[in-house]
């Protein structure tokens, strides 16, 4: 059974039909650019876009890049404040005629990993951390979400953490990948004192190749990239939508 996973970041915008059995896209995914204007109404018209492209009419599985209660959007980090207060599945409703489900971007891609990837039958104490726009934070105990946990905003330096160990911040400040890694390394260790994981799982689009920074890092506790990369939040997307889970 086929549903389809949509990811909505600060940057790209992204789309695939997700095989629920499996958790593997069933065909090629289509990533269109983030409108720069960061709104609710552009943001629909690709999310239209997406579903016209794969002629779909029926269960629809949204990741956001914010906190959501219910479908409803509570923050916008790095998206235009306007999204605050919408009940996103509506709107998609309304634009498309679908039912769909709104989940926390890094919550998709946790779901994802913990059931087809690098957390599956893990016990313990597991934090998914996704780098990107912005940093995503997903925890688990025994496989079980704890939701819209908000790690990228810990103060760190005075700001967010996620201002300073984002993709965007290490783009930004022209960061070699050491530079970088010793930033991400001290944030993982402040977690660390904060949290005592078992496991953390490191996914987005901002550390697709561990390489690059996993040899930098002194942290103790084991620590993997996702298994699928940039993907696992649309398949996360789609399977809390089968589950209207969170
Ligand atoms: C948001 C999180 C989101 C993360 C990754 C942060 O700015 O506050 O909700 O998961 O970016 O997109």
């Amino acid at each position: 059974m086929n549903v389809l996973g949509i990811d909505i970041g600060g940057t790209g915008i992204k789309g695939s039909l997700i095989n629920i059995k499996t958790g593997e896209l069933t065909g090629d995914h289509l990533r269109i650019q983030t409108p720069p204007s960061l709104k609710p109404e552009p943001v629909l018209d690709v999310i239209e876009e997406i579903v016209d492209h794969y002629k779909w009419e029926g269960l629809l599985g949204c990741g956001y890049p914010g906190v959501i209660i219910q479908n409803v959007i509570n923050t916008a980090t790095n998206l235009d404040p306007s999204w605050i207060g919408i009940n996103l599945a509506e709107k998609i409703k309304e634009k498309t005629n679908n039912t769909s489900w709104i989940i926390n971007d890094a919550d998709a891609a946790g779901i994802a990993e913990m059931h087809f990837g690098a957390g599956r039958n893990i016990k313990g104490v597991v934090i998914v951390l996704t780098v990107g726009t912005g940093i995503g934070s997903a925890f688990f105990a025994d496989g079980q979400l704890f939701p819209n946990t908000e790690m990228g905003l810990i103060i760190m330096n005075k700001n967010f953490a996620e201002r300073s160990i984002s993709s965007v911040a290490r783009e930004r400040e022209n960061l070699t990948w050491e530079d970088w890694a010793k930033r991400f390394n001290h944030y993982l260790q402040y977690l660390n004192t904060l949290f005592s994981p078992d496991l953390f799982i490191i996914g987005g689009g901002g550390a697709i190749e561990p390489n690059n920074y996993v040899p930098y890092l002194t942290i103790d506790t084991p620590l993997v990239p996702a298994e699928h990369r940039n993907n696992a939040g649309m398949i996360g997307a789609a399977m809390a939508a089968l589950n209207q889970q969170i």
